[in-house]
């Protein structure tokens, strides 16, 4: 994963440097470095860990130049140490460089064509580009670095210093996101637009291996072979990654709360009928043969709800996928299956992959991203975007919710155009849709408190199940993903009848065990296993709508939700499970924001 940065400009360009890696600290956050040319010489201050522990570096060794690049990790070759935090350089010290991405053929590479290089600083792969450059460098970086580019395989976006160019950067990437843009006072480069002050709107997209050349007055652009070329520029919406916590302790706390202008913005032009699918009723009504929902993590889980609701509802078969397997699973898909990619970053390496694949048979792509502009908007057929504002806990609340809320939208316009609710229902769930925004506020409110108290007893517990079934097994899923995340601790989601096949051997004395019931067509069966659970001396927790609070009343403890249509419940389901796993880690003394090992933007597979 990993957020890179660099900059050719007027002044001291550490502190900007500094500033935007704390905006690409979603990237990954195991170590920190920058590098910067003075007078031609390569200085670099590296940190294990936050960009917090580099500032503090910094404060010490100070760099001041006017060009440079920085680097945040999350590691994939070789721990989060010292030695293996970027920049790297190059054994004789010309080249010093950053990377985001794998090179997958490192460990061959060191094997051949550099065998005979025995000096490696690090354990990283990306050790052995600064070797290449080494090799291949006569004099002329870009073609150094187009000969470096044939012997690579895998995924990059390099930042480059060479001490014979002080005052240059070059940069090249393939697979992995990397612009260049045109500022006031210089040229820049960055993983993410956001990293780059100002408010920028023209940037360069380094794609497929081309080859970039930044001074503070000029940005070059030369073919993979090295030959000059001309390159345009896009138009990116601005995006701010605003540092805003609204108050709150914590981002997440601070997302959580915002989910129901998230929904609410996501909603609107869908319920006035302003979506672009890139195909039209007629192809739902008689062309749609199959769904596939294909994500990775939170965004995967609303493809469990988008199943449910497509086949049950619009009775057109759907699958979700995770994107990891779909990519390798070599899948049937074709003309008549419509494939739905979901990703808040729009820029996880896998669904991106999986995405195509399935353009590549055929299959119509349309895409459900967070990000505008991204690698998964670009490349859909169509993208119906989310508009829950940029997310920056690393676990995902009000994307998530987003996300739901399109398919919701989504199902009821497929069950319309396939004639499996007539009018009058159609009406009545878009009056129930228009409603959720306010459903989900009611709910975080109600459940604020409540979760808060729960959490204590939580906080001290070695495991946890969540069990529901049809679309709260769905909602279970997600509860347990954001209750390991934040937390750690050990939480499994079931379909609550398949808990005593097997799982209800691990519940003894006191084990929590959080019933999601809000679909009332299911929640006599649930409240079942909530029983068998309880005789075996679970601790339980029931989540309910307020019609079916009398029926769970026999639970220890009862969180109830606003009632809504049993197409959404889902959506509020899932409050009181975020406000749980946020306070029970809160109590845990862990990260919440910024949770160990993992990172908000998956770029590696
Ligand atoms: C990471 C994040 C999750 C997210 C998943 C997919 O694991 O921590 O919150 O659901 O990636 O990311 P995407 O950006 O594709 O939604």
């Amino acid at each position: 994963m990993c957020g890179i940065i660099g900059k050719a400009g007027v002044g001291n360009v550490t502190p900007e440097l500094l500033e935007g890696l704390g905006k690409l600290e979603y990237r990954g956050y195991d170590s920190a470095g920058i590098a910067v040319l003075r007078n031609g010489r390569p200085e670099r201050v590296r940190a294990v860990g936050k960009i917090a522990n580099l500032r503090d570096a910094l404060d010490k060794t100070p760099l001041e130049a006017c060009v440079g690049v920085g680097h945040t990790r999350w590691a994939t070759h070789g721990a989060p140490s010292e030695a293996n935090a970027h920049p790297h350089n190059s054994p004789d010290g010309k080249f010093t460089l950053v990377h985001n991405g794998i090179i997958e053929n490192a460990d061959a590479l060191k094997r051949t064509v550099l065998a005979d290089d025995k000096e490696w600083e690090s354990e990283t792969d990306t050790e052995v580009v600064a070797h290449l450059l080494q090799k291949f460098y006569t004099g002329d970086v870009v073609k150094a670095l187009a000969e470096t580019q044939k012997h690579l395989k895998g995924s990059y976006a390099l930042g480059i210093l060479c001490a014979d160019y002080p005052d240059t950067i070059f940069a090249a990437a393939l697979g992995s996101p990397l612009i260049a843009a045109s500022v006031e006072d210089g040229s820049c480069i960055a993983s993410d637009v956001g990293a780059i002050g100002g408010t920028l709107s023209e940037v360069y997209k380094i794609e497929n291996r081309e080859i970039c050349m930044l001074t503070r007055d000029e940005i070059r652009f030369y073919t993979p072979d090295g030959e000059p070329c001309e390159k345009a520029t896009v138009t990116v919406v601005p995006d701010a990654l605003s540092m805003d916590k609204g108050g709150y302790e914590h981002y997440m706390l601070y997302e959580i709360m915002q989910q129901s202008s998230a929904v609410r913005k996501t909603l609107e032009p869908l319920l006035a009928g302003d979506f672009d699918l890139g195909f039209d009723d007629a192809f739902v009504r008689d062309g749609l043969k199959e769904i596939r929902v294909v994500a990775c993590g939170s965004a995967y889980h609303t493809g469990l709800a988008a199943q449910l609701l497509f086949e049950r509802f619009c009775r057109v078969p759907c699958r979700a996928e995770i994107a990891s397997e779909f990519r390798y699973a070599d899948p049937v898909v074709d003309e008549g299956t419509l494939t739905v990619f979901v990703s808040q970053s729009g820029e996880t390496a896998d669904t991106l992959a999986a995405l195509r694949l399935a353009k590549e048979r055929g299959a119509k792509v349309l895409s459900i991203v967070n990000v505008r502009g991204s690698a998964i908007a670009s490349e859909s057929d169509a993208v119906v975007y989310t508009n829950a504002g940029r997310e920056i806990a690393v676990a995902t609340t009000k994307a998530y919710s987003a996300q739901l809320a399109v398919f919701y939208a989504l199902a009821v316009r497929f069950a319309a155009a396939r004639g499996t609710i007539d009018e009058a229902r159609r009406a009545e769930l878009t009056h129930e849709l228009a409603a959720l925004p306010d459903k989900i506020q009611e709910a975080i409110d109600r459940a604020e408190a409540p979760a808060r108290k729960l959490a204590e007893t939580m906080a001290a517990t070695q495991d946890i199940f969540f069990i529901g079934r049809r679309l709260d097994f769905a909602a279970s899923m997600e509860a347990s993903l954001k209750m390991k995340e934040i937390s750690y601790i050990n939480s499994q989601a079931y379909a609550a009848g398949e808990l005593k096949h097997g799982t209800i051997s691990l519940v003894e004395q006191g084990t929590p065990v959080v019933s999601i019931a809000m679909d009332g067509g299911m929640s006599d069966k649930t409240h079942s296993n909530m029983s068998e659970v309880r005789a075996r001396g679970a601790l339980t927790v029931a989540v309910t709508g307020d019609k079916n609070a009398d029926a769970f009343a026999d639970a220890d403890v009862l969180l109830t939700m606003p009632d809504t249509d049993e197409w959404f419940t889902c959506s509020l389901a899932v409050i009181p499970m975020q406000l749980l796993s946020y306070y029970t880690a809160k109590n845990r003394g862990c990260d919440i924001d910024k949770p160990k090992n993992l990172a908000k933007s998956v770029t590696v597979e």
